[in-house]
C-alpha cells in the first residue's frame, strides 16, 4: 500500500487548518494536494500540473490536519476511567506501579497493547509520544504493534531506579542503562514509523547517576527525550528534598542535558513552572505537553498555557492516559479550552482563556513540530490528514467551516465519524 504512487493524490472537501496560533484558514470545496507524502498546499482551483493525480472527492466532509498526542502512557490504557480518586503520588503507588508491573509478562502485554494500538489507530491521533514500561521485551512488542499501524510514534522504555516498589524498579543506575542500551541496539533500524525516545520517568524515580547516564546516551545516540515536570505540589517539594543542589525542578533535567537543546525534549504538565524554569525551557526549546484532563482528574492544577504561547514556548497537547481517561484528542482540545477558562476565572486574570483556534493549534502545529514539519497543509508539510464526517451531528442552522470544526471538537462522540485518516500520505483507513 505504502508506495510512492499511493502517496500522491488530491483530497477535495471543506478544509480547515491553522495558519498561526490564533487563525484558521478555511476553504469550501477546495483541494489539498499530496505528492510523495508531502503537502503541496491548498487550492480553490486545482492547478493544471496536478490534474493527473487521483482525486478523492470527500463531498462536504471536513478535512483537517491529523492530531498529535505528545504525552500518553500505553500500559495505563487498561485502567483508564477507573481509579480516579487520588492525587499523583498516591495514584502512582496505589494503581499505576502495580498495573505497570504486569508488563513483565508478554502475554498480558500483548493483549493489553493490542487494545491500545487498535484504538489509537482508529482515533484522531496521527502521531504520538508514548511511554511504555521499564520492561524491554514488552516495549519492543509495543513498537512492533505500532509499526504495523502506519502511525508515526516515539516510544520510550521507561527508566526508574529509585523510590519505586521492588516489583517495578531497576536494581541500579547501571542496570537501567544497560537495559536501555540493549533496547536501543535491538530496535536500531528496525522500523520506519516507530522510533525510540529516552524516558526517565521523572526525577523522583531517577537517581543522579541514572540521569547522568541518560544524558550521555542523548549525546551518543542523538535521541529525543520525554519526561514529567512540575505536575503536582507534593512532587515538586519532594524533588527539592531529593536534589538539594538544584535551583528548580527543571534544572534537575537541564543539569544532565535532559531538558532539550541538543535534541527535542518534551516535558509533560509544567503546571507550576517558576519564572526560572520557564526561562530554562525557553532557552532549550523544550516542548510542554499540556494534559488538561489528567490535570483535572489527578487534582494537579491548571497550567498557564496562554502564558507559554504568548512567551513563544513550544506547546502541544497530551491525553496522559490514564491520568486522563480519554484517548480522544478532540476531548483534549475541548478540555484545554475549558480549563483555561477556569484558570482565568479562578486563578489569574492576566492571561486570557484559550480560543478554539489556539487549542486546535496546540493539537496540530504546536505538538506536530515535535515530529518535524507536521501539523499544517501548507506546502512542504508532511501530509497528515483527517476526513471528518459531521453529517451525523445534526443542525437546523447553516454553519460555516470554522463552526463545524469547533462543533466537531466538542461533539465528536455524538455522531461524528472519522471517515479517512492519512499519515505522511499513507492511508491508515
Ligand atoms: N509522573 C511520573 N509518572 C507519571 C505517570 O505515569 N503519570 C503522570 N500523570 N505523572 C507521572
Ligand atoms: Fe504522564
Amino acid at each position: 500500500m505504502d508506495t510512492k504512487t499511493d502517496r500522491s493524490f488530491i483530497l477535495k472537501g471543506d478544509i480547515c487548518y491553522n495558519i498561526s496560533p490564533t487563525q484558521f484558514d478555511t476553504r469550501k470545496d477546495a483541494y489539498v494536494v499530496c505528492v510523495d507524502g508531502v503537502s503541496q498546499g491548498v487550492f480553490d482551483e486545482l492547478p493544471e500540473k496536478y490534474q493527473g493525480l487521483p482525486l478523492i472527492d470527500c463531498g462536504n466532509m471536513l478535512i483537517t490536519p491529523g492530531l498529535n498526542d505528545i504525552h500518553v502512557h500505553a500500559p495505563q490504557y487498561t485502567f483508564r476511567g477507573i481509579a480516579m480518586d487520588l492525587e499523583l503520588l498516591d495514584w502512582l503507588n496505589t494503581y499505576t506501579f502495580p498495573e505497570e508491573s504486569n508488563y513483565e509478562g508478554l502475554k498480558y502485554a500483548s493483549e493489553a497493547y493490542d487494545m491500545f494500538v487498535d484504538d489509537l489507530r482508529h482515533s484522531s491521533t496521527t502521531r504520538a509520544a508514548i511511554f511504555a514500561t521499564l520492561h524491554v521485551p514488552a516495549t519492543k512488542l509495543l513498537m512492533d504493534k505500532l509499526e504495523d499501524t502506519g502511525l508515526k510514534t516515539y516510544v520510550g522504555k521507561v527508566n526508574m531506579d529509585r523510590n519505586s516498589p521492588e516489583f517495578l524498579c531497576e536494581s541500579s543506575a547501571k542496570a537501567s542503562l544497560t537495559a536501555t542500551r540493549k533496547w536501543l541496539e535491538d530496535v536500531k533500524g528496525a522500523y520506519v514509523n516507530t522510533q525510540p525516545i529516552l524516558t526517565p520517568r521523572f526525577t523522583p524515580t531517577c537517581s543522579d547517576e541514572l540521569m547522568e547516564g541518560l544524558g550521555n546516551l542523548v549525546q551518543e545516540y542523538g535521541l529525543p527525550v520525554q519526561s514529567h515536570l512540575s505536575e503536582n505540589l507534593s512532587e515538586i517539594d519532594w524533588v527539592k528534598g531529593l536534589c538539594p543542589w538544584s535551583t528548580c525542578y527543571g534544572q534537575t533535567y537541564e543539569h544532565f542535558g535532559l531538558l532539550g537543546g541538543l535534541t527535542k525534549t518534551v516535558m509533560a504538565h509544567c503546571v507550576y513552572s517558576t519564572d526560572e524554569e520557564i526561562s530554562l525551557m525557553k532557552q532549550a526549546g523544550t516542548y510542554i505537553a499540556h494534559c488538561p484532563q489528567s490535570n483535572m482528574f489527578l487534582s494537579s492544577g491548571i497550567a498557564p498555557i496562554k502564558r507559554y504561547l504568548d512567551e513563544g514556548l513550544n506547546v502541544g497537547l497530551g491525553t496522559d492516559v490514564a491520568g486522563g481517561a480519554n484517548l480522544s484528542m478532540f476531548r483534549a482540545i475541548s478540555d484545554a479550552v475549558g480549563v483555561s477558562k477556569l484558570r482565568w476565572r479562578c486563578v489569574d486574570q492576566s492571561f486570557a482563556p484559550l480560543t478554539i483556534q489556539e487549542a486546535f493549534y496546540l493539537a496540530t502545529l504546536g505538538g506536530g513540530s515535535f515530529f518535524g514539519k507536521v501539523g499544517s497543509f501548507a506546502e512542504g508539510y508532511e501530509f497528515d490528514a483527517l476526513v471528518l464526517d459531521d453529517s451525523g451531528i445534526r443542525s437546523v442552522r447553516e454553519l460555516d467551516i470554522a463552526q463545524r470544526v469547533e462543533r466537531y471538537v466538542y461533539l465528536a462522540s455524538e455522531g461524528g465519524t472519522i471517515a479517512q485518516k492519512y499519515v505522511a500520505g499513507a492511508r491508515i483507513f
